[in-house]
């Protein structure tokens, strides 16, 4: 890949849809630089894309949804490839209003851009969006001290805004197309490109602000990684076997879904997502039941 490109837009989750473009990272690979649009009552745009794709980002944005409608742009944090159509957007979404904390407005300030129509959320406020409300929270990993996830408190997904980022190979669709050893690499070598001073923590350190990240019990983390067995001829028996074992122990998935007859009646048809853990390395300690 010798220059940055945009893909068609995707659904990553309910009511969530990813705008998806790569930057080349010379000597290493690619690198996604995803915004998403959710379809609330009042939608939001979260981020505006590189400033070099701006032509193809108002196109796959304005295919995406009605500027017109659009009520929120959530800036991640204001790095130029999270800010790169936003002037452009204020200009055709009228209602639209910027969502950012007090460092992010005067770092936009800095920058030249309108601040006139900012929504500016005190440190703890969460941002009421119709449908739902956003919960910020700070990412483990992150590039610039203003930056804000947030979880979709309708959908339980959690935007981990820079966190999780990985340089790969080469653009991909879904994490479950790239070898987890080209992962984990490319994760390492861009948590060190990008966020050098994690190599000043303590892993025990590190795991704690990951388990308050469990604790919000997330249904989808954009970017986090997963193998989901997906429902495609390469996964028909890894999804076959997976339902073997849920009709086993059907104790062990209770918690995580809601009973068939309540979810036909709100939903209609009941279509499961599996997905796997994949585990490189054992300690040998076993647990063992009580005797
Ligand atoms: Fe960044």
């Amino acid at each position: 890949m010798n220059a940055a490109a945009m893909f068609a837009p995707r659904k990553v989750a309910a009511d969530t849809v990813c705008l998806p473009s790569a930057a080349p990272i010379p000597g290493h690979g690619t690198l996604a630089v995803n915004a998403f649009v959710i379809r609330g009552t009042e939608p939001v745009l979260v981020d505006t894309g590189l400033p070099a794709l701006s032509e193809p980002f108002m196109a796959a944005l304005e295919d995406s949804i009605d500027l017109d409608d659009l009520r929120w742009i959530w800036i991640s944090h204001t790095d130029a490839d999270h800010l790169g159509s936003l002037r452009t957007i204020l200009a055709r979404a009228p209602r639209a209003k910027v969502v950012t904390n007090f460092l992010g407005v005067a770092k936009l300030m800095l920058q030249g851009h309108d601040v006139s129509r900012v929504h500016m959320l005190e440190p703890g406020q969460a941002l009421v969006a119709g449908d739902r409300q956003l919960v910020p929270f700070r990412p483990p990993v992150y590039d610039a001290p203003e930056t804000m996830g947030f979880v979709d408190t309708r959908t339980r997904v959690l935007f981990s805004a820079d966190a999780f980022g990985a340089i790969l190979p080469e653009a991909v669709d879904t994490i479950a197309a790239v070898p987890s050893n080209a992962l984990r690499d490319g994760m390492a070598v861009w948590a060190a490109i990008d966020a050098p001073w994690l190599g000043n923590l303590k892993s025990a350190a590190f795991g704690a602000t990951l388990a308050r990240i469990e604790r919000l019990d997330p249904s989808v983390i954009i970017s986090g990684r997963y193998q989901e067995l997906l429902d495609t001829p390469e996964f028909v028996s890894d999804r076959a076997r997976a339902h073997q074992a849920l009709q086993e122990h059907s104790k062990w998935w209770e918690y995580a879904t809601i009973p068939g007859a309540e979810w036909r009646r709100k939903s209609g048809p009941f279509t499961p997502i599996f997905y796997r853990i994949r585990i490189e390395k054992m300690t040998g300690h076993r647990a063992v039941p009580p005797s």
